[in-house]
Formats: structure tokens, C-alpha cells, sequence
């Protein structure tokens, strides 16, 4: 693992588009891995600016994301789909086709899931996989307990989760009760991880993940086994490390 701590949200985020960027341009048929939540919104924004500005083209380019909510359709505002189109693909010129995010209203949800997995595989991989971290050290929507041997599935959402996504909510019992997530084990195949933290909330989590001894119940522990995973946070979230 190689942490990066910088000043604050705004260099998480340049940093992070750099390194998406990075890749892009190095191979520009990159099988991206997307994450959700607010950290990940001031690289959208960044990566948004490089296409418009500086001509980063995502044409070529395929996208898995980590998590989508069950029982939310693509165009509900809180879906994850809904997100990362408002976020990030509209203003690109990412095809459609090469958009991948797990369908939560899918009529067979198990077979969803394996689809998803079957999908990441036939794509090569994923090359690059940006990741948050919730405040009880979840990553995707991998809750503590979860196996490192998961791979994509339905999960139920903790009730620390579920409050801590509230607030996009109208109110707590709007939020979903389950998710389809990648596993952990989905999440290690990825070549290369980024994992991006801002603010106080989040130091407990990531000097766990970071620090701690790797246990199920850190499920963002699971990456000190990885060959290539990078952290990129800021200086509250590095606070307790
Ligand atoms: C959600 C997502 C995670 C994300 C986490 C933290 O639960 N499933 O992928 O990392 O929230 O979100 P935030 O960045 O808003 O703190």
C-alpha cells in the first residue's frame, strides 16, 4: 500500500483525475472501475474539465461500477445509475455500451450478479478501481463480516450505512435495505486500486484499514494484500495514522 496524504479534498480529488487521467492516456481502452458517494465528485468534476479543456477522450474506454441499490431504478435520483450519469458520463463521450453498473431491479437478482461478474471478465479486467470508504470500513458496498473471498452479490446495508446515506434521502426509511456490490474479491482482481479519503470521518476507517490487522470486520483491510493499491487522502483523514 502508498499513501498519499495532501492538503485537503480539492487535492484528493485533482490527484485522483490525474491518475485516471494517467491511465486513460496510456491505454486508451481502459477498463475503469467507478465508486459512488460524495468523495469521488470532485474527480468527476476534474475529469469532466480535462475533457472539455484539455481533450481526454473516454471513447474507448469501459466502466464497472462497485455498487448499485436494490429496488432503485436507473432513473430514481438517489441509484447509483443516476449518479454517475448526472456526475460523470453525460458531459463525457463514454458509449453507452461500455457502461456497466449493476442492475438493482433486475427480475433475478442472483443471476444479475453473475452476469456482472461474467461481464468483468469477458472486458479483460478492470485496470483501474476507484474506491471511498464508508466510516465502519466498507468498501463498495462490502459491509464488516464480509468474506474476502465475496464476489458479487446482494448484500443487506448495515444500519451505520443506511444512516450515513440518509442524507440523500428524503428521510431514513427511503434507503434501501440491500445492494448489489462487487465482492472484495472482485474488487482485488482490479490491477490497480485508488482509494480516496477526506475529512475527520473518515480517519478512524482508514487507519484501520491502513494500520489495523486485517480482519473481515475492516473490509478495506483486505487491501494491504494488494500488490498496487494506492491511497489518496488528505490530511484529516490521515489524522490518526
Ligand atoms: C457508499 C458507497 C461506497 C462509498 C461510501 C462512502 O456506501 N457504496 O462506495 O465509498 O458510501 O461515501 P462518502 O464518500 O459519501 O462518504
Amino acid at each position: 500500500m502508498i499513501v498519499l496524504v495532501v492538503r485537503n479534498y480539492e487535492e484528493v480529488s485533482l490527484e485522483a483525475a490525474l491518475k485516471v487521467a494517467e491511465t486513460i492516456r496510456s491505454k486508451p481502452d481502459a477498463v475503469l472501475g467507478f465508486a459512488t458517494g460524495s468523495t469521488p465528485i470532485g474527480c468527476y468534476r476534474e475529469l469532466i474539465r480535462m475533457h472539455r479543456m484539455e481533450g481526454l477522450s473516454f471513447s474507448k474506454v469501459s466502466t464497472f461500477n462497485l455498487d448499485e441499490y436494490v429496488g432503485l431504478s436507473p432513473d430514481h435520483p438517489q441509484s447509483y445509475h443516476y449518479y454517475m450519469f448526472q456526475n460523470l458520463f453525460n458531459p463525457v463521450d463514454v458509449k453507452r455500451d461500455n457502461i456497466h453498473i449493476p442492475n438493482g431491479v433486475a427480475e433475478d437478482l442472483e443471476e444479475e450478479c453473475r452476469r456482472y461478474e461474467d461481464s468483468i471478465k469477458q472486458a479483460g479486467g478492470i485496470d483501474l478501481q476507484l474506491l471511498g470508504i464508508g466510516r465502519n470500513g466498507h468498501i463498495g458496498f462490502n459491509e464488516p463480516g464480509s468474506p474476502f473471498d465475496s464476489r458479487t452479490r446482494v448484500v443487506k446495508l448495515s444500519e451505520q450505512t443506511r444512516m450515513d446515506n440518509a442524507r440523500f434521502f428524503k428521510s431514513l426509511g427511503e434507503v434501501p435495505t440491500h445492494a448489489i456490490t462487487m465482492g472484495i474479491a472482485t474488487i482485488m482482481e482490479a490491477k490497480r486500486i485508488i482509494l480516496l479519503a477526506s475529512g475527520e470521518a473518515k480517519a478512524e476507517a482508514v487507519s484501520k484499514a491502513i494500520k489495523g490487522p486485517k480482519t473481515i470486520m475492516v473490509p478495506a483491510s483486505a487491501l494491504q494484500d494488494h500488490p498496487d493499491c494506492l491511497f489518496i487522502i488528505d490530511k484529516k483523514a490521515a489524522s490518526l495514522l
